[in-house]
């Protein structure tokens, strides 16, 4: 067979998409044509999501719309804590978080009759999406309570997303700086494109199969540490290293055991992540706040060792990891926490999808053994 096979679909483009825009050369990302960064140093999540979905910033009415939407879907719903609690404590939350959404979903969709129905119109999707936007904070809030053997917290209404996420996970009012730089990784994490995750929601959606399986589809390719998993991994190469001085002979047993490290390179961006600048800003901010430097001092080390040594970028992940560490959050958490910002990027491309619809059915190159018959086998 004569045909080029791009191993990993590497340089493929598959679709069409309007949600999105990464561009390596210019090393810029634009939400609906908005650079990412000017969204995250002035947008509420809530506003982003609204963007996302509908390919405008909300005006104020449209804005509390969505607020009012996703203060009444808040709390944990009966039967999904119930479902979490059947789970062994020490579970991994991404497959807590993976559970939890399949059971909102079979729920909403009880009744449904035939798989014929379950794909649901453009407006039971937005629905369905600002549902899934509005549980999942209650689902990670609550997995990171479990682990503690710490009881639920119920949200606050007079709390806008981010400070009642925080607030359900911690039972403290958030300071101020800590709800910014939540809510920025919010925006940063919330769309990337055609990525691993993101597509295979779009494989999911393009069988007329339902949004919900379609992000628990997604939630599945997110775990992996060459994708979401690598913030948690990321934590894991911080608390290996230790301190800054122990950066240059750390590196030198783990490029001779030719690991990957966490948290740097990219498929798509050679030249640097380009949503790192504003993510490691809003971690300086909470380094500044819990007065942390050695955890910048490692993070600098690190990072400048590595680029001398291989030429390779940090990504996302590298700023984003210790952030949540500083806000509190137990490792095991942080990719959840990109679960539901992505949440919103998934919804919006399951949505895309389903409007302009092709079944996704790649072709393989087959070098498997020629045709054989079974009468000539012997044992
Ligand atoms: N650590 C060490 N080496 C790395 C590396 C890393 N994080 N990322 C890339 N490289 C090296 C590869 O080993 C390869 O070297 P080689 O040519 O000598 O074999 C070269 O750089 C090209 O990398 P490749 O793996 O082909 O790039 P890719 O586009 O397939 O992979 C990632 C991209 C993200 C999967 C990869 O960079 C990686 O595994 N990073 C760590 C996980 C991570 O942070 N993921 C989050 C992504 S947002």
């Amino acid at each position: 067979m004569n045909q080029e096979i791009k191993k990993g679909l590497a340089g493929v483009i598959v679709d069409t998409t309007a949600i999105s825009k990464v561009n390596p050369e210019t090393n810029s990302l634009l939400y609906r044509g908005y650079p990412v960064q000017e969204l995250a140093e002035s947008q509420p999540f809530e506003a982003v999501a609204h963007l996302l979905w509908h390919g405008e910033l909300p005006s104020p009415a449209e804005l509390e719309h969505l607020r009012r939407a996703e203060r009444q879907h808040r709390a944990l719903a009966a039967p999904v804590r119930a479902a979490i609690d059947l789970l062994p404590i020490d579970v991994h939350p991404m497959d807590e978080v993976r559970t939890a959404v399949s059971v909102l979903g079979a729920l909403d969709l009880a009744g449904s009759g035939s798989v014929l129905d379950a794909s649901g119109s453009a407006e039971e999707n937005l629905e369905r999406a600002i549902r899934l936007f509005a549980a999942l904070p209650a689902i990670v809030a609550y997995g990171q309570r479990r682990r503690r053997g710490a009881p639920l917290v119920e949200p606050r209404d007079d709390l806008d997303y981010s400070a009642n996420f925080l607030w359900m996970t911690f039972e403290e009012e958030p300071d101020g700086v800590v709800v910014d730089a939540f809510n920025r990784s919010m925006i940063l994490y919330a769309e990337h494109s055609f990525n691993a995750s993101t597509f295979t929601g779009r494989v999911i959606t393009s069988t007329l199969s339902d949004l919900y399986s379609g992000v628990v589809g997604a939630i599945g390719a997110l775990k992996g540490p060459l994708h979401g998993g690598a913030n948690e991994a990321v934590m894991h190469v911080f608390d290996e290293i230790g301190s800054a001085d122990r950066v240059e002979k750390w590196l030198d047993t783990a490029l001779a055991e030719k690991r990957k490290i966490m948290g740097f390179g990219h498929r798509v961006y050679k030249n640097g992540d380009s949503r790192v600048p504003t993510m490691r800003a809003a971690l300086d901010s909470l380094i500044a706040h819990f007065e942390r430097p050695e955890l910048a001092e490692l993070s600098d080390a690190l990072e400048q060792e590595f680029m001398e040594r291989k030429g390779i970028h940090s990504n996302l992940d590298y700023p984003s990891g210790p952030a949540y560490h500083l806000i509190g959050f137990d490792t095991p958490m942080f990719t959840p926490i990109f679960v539901a910002a992505r949440v919103t990027g998934w919804t919006a491309h399951i949505m895309e999808q389903a409007e302009a619809n092709a079944l996704i059915r790649p072709l393989s190159a087959y070098d498997g053994l020629a045709e054989r018959h079974v009468t000539d086998w012997t044992a």
